[in-house]
């Protein structure tokens, strides 16, 4: 008996909910796994946050929202983008979704025609190409290196652009490879989309608060406020505010792609929670010092694993310059005899020193695994040291 439809043939399970998974049922045995996998904040949502949370409950705000968002929600939404990004939407500009990640799905449901392709830098975030597929799309991988900093750069952008492509979709700080862009990288990418007026542009800003090294976050639409009519900007509070379980996200663009996308959540979802929107109401119009004390602990982090991959002979990792991984290289030890590919090493590291981590191949980059820094210090200290010698006991 077959259960599942054939567009679900190119879609597969998230490698890194896998990955975690398997680690857990290592810890279940009584193993002493190190969970390097999944990309979630280890802080516990702010009390203020629950509080209001409570609070919508118990005063009876349990009932359907609006679809595409409370007003209370899109109104902090709106003060949210005015003070950090310079940015002004009304309120029919903005949609409020059960996370990021259907912020994203709504808008490729609501706009993919099949063969629709969708530009996207590799090494990124496991379900763009996914969610792409499954809806008919056609994931068009541009892989960056190392050499541009994981960079889309303006040439391969040119290059990849054909009659067919509907979407570009951005993401900085990314999730793997850390990288931002500078104004003028946004700007140089921008002149090669104005070129292009078919071509609409998603950028996946839910990265944004966890930064380093002083960078000032520039949101794309700030960046090229001419393309402003084909920008989805998309953001959350999962990682901001240590908030994945709440299931809240939101994006922001022209009025007519966010009816549309409102068109699609309200046959999927009919909204997210009304319990949730209070919670994610109270994140962005509350205190906020619990931002930086999130992301100074992020910056330590990716600190010490930069200082520890540099004593490891074989992997390598320039500093990250956002959001919560590292994406070390590991190209030499994958020699064809010690390890095939980097799903065999990170395997090895599994069995060998109970770090679970994630293949690099799975985010486009093959030659690179990827770990996620959302685990305390004294945790990763220890990873490291496993990973370190590991790697030291092949040679
Ligand atoms: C780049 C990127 N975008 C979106 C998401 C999904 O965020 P949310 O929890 O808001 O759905 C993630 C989660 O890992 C991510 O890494």
């Amino acid at each position: 008996m077959t259960y599942a439809a054939a567009r679900l043939g190119a879609v597969k399970a998230s490698a890194s909910a896998t990955i975690s998974a398997e680690a857990k049922r290592m810890a279940a045995e009584g193993q002493d796994v190190i969970d390097l996998g999944l990309g979630e904040p280890d802080f516990d949502t702010p009390a203020h946050i629950v509080e209001a949370a409570h609070l919508a409950a118990a005063s009876g705000d349990t009932r359907y929202p609006p679809t595409g968002g409370t007003a209370a929600l899109k109104a902090a939404v709106q003060a949210k983008f005015k003070a950090d990004n310079g940015l002004t939407f009304a309120a029919n500009e903005i949609i409020v979704s059960n996370g990021a990640k259907q912020v994203i799905f709504n808008a490729f449901m609501a706009t993919l025609e099949v063969g629709d392709e969708v530009i996207f830098a590799a090494p990124c975030f496991d379900s763009y190409g996914n969610i792409i597929s499954l809806l008919g799309g056609s994931a068009k991988r541009v892989v960056c290196g190392p050499d541009t900093g994981f960079r889309l750069t303006p040439e391969p952008l040119e290059a990849a652009i054909t009659p067919k492509t509907r979407w570009l979709l951005l993401n900085a700080p990314s999730n793997p490879s850390g990288a931002m862009y500078d104004k003028a990288q946004m700007k140089a990418l921008g002149a090669v989309l104005a070129r292009h007026p078919r071509v609409l542009i998603m950028s996946d800003e839910i990265y944004e608060k966890i930064i380093f090294d002083g960078a000032a976050f520039t949101a794309f639409a700030a960046a090229c406020p001419d393309l402003m009519d084909r920008i989805l900007t998309v953001n959350g509070v999962s990682k901001a505010y240590a908030m994945t379980g709440w299931r809240i996200g939101y994006g922001a663009g022209p009025a007519p792609l966010i009816a549309a996308m409102v068109t699609v959540q309200s046959q999927i979802c009919s909204g997210a929670c009304s319990v949730a929107q209070a919670a994610a109401t109270a994140a962005l119009t509350g205190p906020q010092d619990n931002i930086e004390v999130f992301r100074a602990a992020f910056e330590r982090r990716r600190n010490l694993v930069v200082k520890a991959v540099a004593d490891i002979p074989g992997l390598s990792l320039d500093a990250p310059g956002g959001a919560f991984y590292a994406l070390i290289g590991c190209a030499p030890l994958i020699d064809g005899e010690r390890f095939k590919d980097d799903a065999a090493f990170v395997e090895y590291l599994l069995s060998e020193t109970r770090i679970a981590s994630v293949p690099g191949s799975v985010y486009g980059t093959p030659g690179f695994f990827r770990i996620s820094t959302a685990t305390d210090e004294y945790t990763l200290t220890e990873a490291m040291r496993r990973i370190g010698d590991a790697v030291r006991a092949l040679t």
